[in-house]
């Protein structure tokens, strides 16, 4: 193997990949809310999370100042503690809930309800009570079955969306979406049912259309369609949207090439075909709202590991094994993201070279970062940090392998806080009736 020889210099942090706060500080550490991540290291132990708090609400404030106050929900699902739903609230956005628990975070962070949506393809009736009780502010129904079944359990009054597929199936003619389907008039149908139910108020529709995307003509289709299929349906049922759900799937850069979507120019285009569709068909232009998940969180994190071991396979690729894997990236193993990686705590003397980081899980998919840059030096007893892991990353670990799960902490302002604690052997073995 040729090694590329580069500057032994700290790596570059690019500001589109790492934290807003990160910064490097002496001795090679790197700085994440001004806490040094070594330390962090140090005192919880490792794999860890670390969240810039910073970061997370500057995200917030500009999805607000491109859409307007009251038009971003955030997704709860791809990354949720009781503070960070606080930091949410405070910075005044909206929650997209998925299930009884996201509703009782959400609730627990005292949220306003009223701007909490629950979402799901499959609600349970515990989900549905937990909402109901919690006085959650939007059901999305997301199919037929759905507008019964709301009908005869919500409270008098419940606001709705309905989840509308409006575009062609997907290419493959494998579709596994839920919602309701506007071809065949399944969509129809469902407007019709919610008009008849007099407990249930149709305020809007909602829509989702994939995770990493950054093309506008994506969106601008779907306004056009289910611009067209709210005029049929206030031609046909009297009903007035007063909203348009556009979804989340806003593309973030993993690597420094990546481009995230353009935030301020994604909004004012949407805005823009939105007024000119409602104009085409002579009707009011409902209020565009968005639900991003990603997008809000996932730079924000940084995920710190330790090098437990080293070695060269018979071609001489490097391959550097840290204490975590796909128990807390499974990301990386499922969809092949790709994330940047850095050593962290010590100067590098040494010039840089491509290393695989590998998980510890003892499988050939135990992936952390594939095509890492990495001082030659780089042996067991190193960090190395791994950014944006905000997204996807501490909402999906599992206890593979019965690998306890890492902490999650937040740093600002100089100080660290723990939001979830590491877990225990004992918190994992404590379900095991077998003891
Ligand atoms: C309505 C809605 N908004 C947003 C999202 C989250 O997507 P992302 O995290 O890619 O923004 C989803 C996820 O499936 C969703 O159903």
């Amino acid at each position: 193997m040729t090694l590329t020889e580069r500057s032994s210099l700290p790596a570059h942090l690019d500001s589109m990949v790492w934290p807003r706060t990160a910064r490097w500080s002496e001795g090679g550490d790197l700085r994440v809310g001004g806490v040094g991540l070594a330390a962090l290291a140090a005192e919880h132990g490792t794999p860890v999370f670390v969240v810039d708090e910073t970061d997370v609400r500057a995200r917030c404030r500009a999805y607000a100042a491109a859409f307007g106050p009251d038009a971003v929900a955030y997704t709860a699902k791809a990354l949720l503690s009781i503070d960070i739903a606080r930091w949410i609230a405070a910075e005044g956005l909206g929650l997209y809930a998925g299930s009884a628990g996201e509703v009782r975070v959400a609730a627990l962070a005292g949220f306003d309800m009223r701007r909490v949506v629950l979402y799901g393809s499959a609600k349970t009736p515990e989900d549905l009570e937990a909402a109901y009780a919690a006085g959650v502010g939007t059901v999305v129904v997301e199919s037929l079955g759905e507008v019964t079944r709301l009908a005869a359990t919500a409270p008098a009054g419940q606001r709705v969306l309905l989840r509308v597929l409006a575009g062609p199936e997907p290419a493959g003619g494998h579709d596994s979406r839920f919602g309701v389907r506007v071809a065949g008039g399944e969509a129809a149908a469902a407007v019709a049912r919610i008009a008849a139910q007099p407990g249930l108020r149709l305020a809007g529709f909602d829509c989702s259309l994939g995770h990493q995307l950054n093309r506008f003509s994506l969106y601008e289709r779907e306004i056009g369609r289910l611009s067209e299929f709210a005029a049929a349906m206030r031609r046909a049922h009297g009903v007035e949207l007063e909203q348009l759900n556009l979804g989340g799937g806003h593309s973030v850069a993993y690597r420094p090439a990546e481009l995230d979507l353009a935030l301020d120019a994604f909004a004012a285009r949407m805005r823009a075909v939105l007024r000119l569709e409602a104009d085409r068909h002579g009707m009011p232009a409902p209020r565009l709202t968005v639900s991003p998940g990603r997008a809000i969180v996932a730079r924000a994190g940084v995920t710190v590991y330790r090098v437990v071991a080293v070695t060269r396979t018979q071609r001489g690729d490097r391959l550097v094994a840290v204490d975590g894997g796909m128990s807390d990236c499974p990301a990386t193993a499922l969809c092949g993201s790709r994330h940047s990686a850095v050593l962290l705590g010590r100067d590098a003397h040494a010039a840089s070279g491509p290393a695989a980081v590998v998980g510890r899980h003892n499988d050939a998919d135990d992936m952390v970062v594939p095509d890492a840059e990495l001082p030659t030096d780089v042996h067991p007893g190193d960090l190395l940090a791994v950014a944006g892991t905000g997204a996807y990353h501490h909402a999906r670990a599992t206890n593979f392998h019965l690998v306890a799960r890492p902490a999650l902490l937040a740093a600002a302002g100089g100080r660290a806080r723990v939001l979830v604690r590491r877990e225990s052997l004992d918190d994992m073995l404590a379900r095991d009736l077998g003891r």
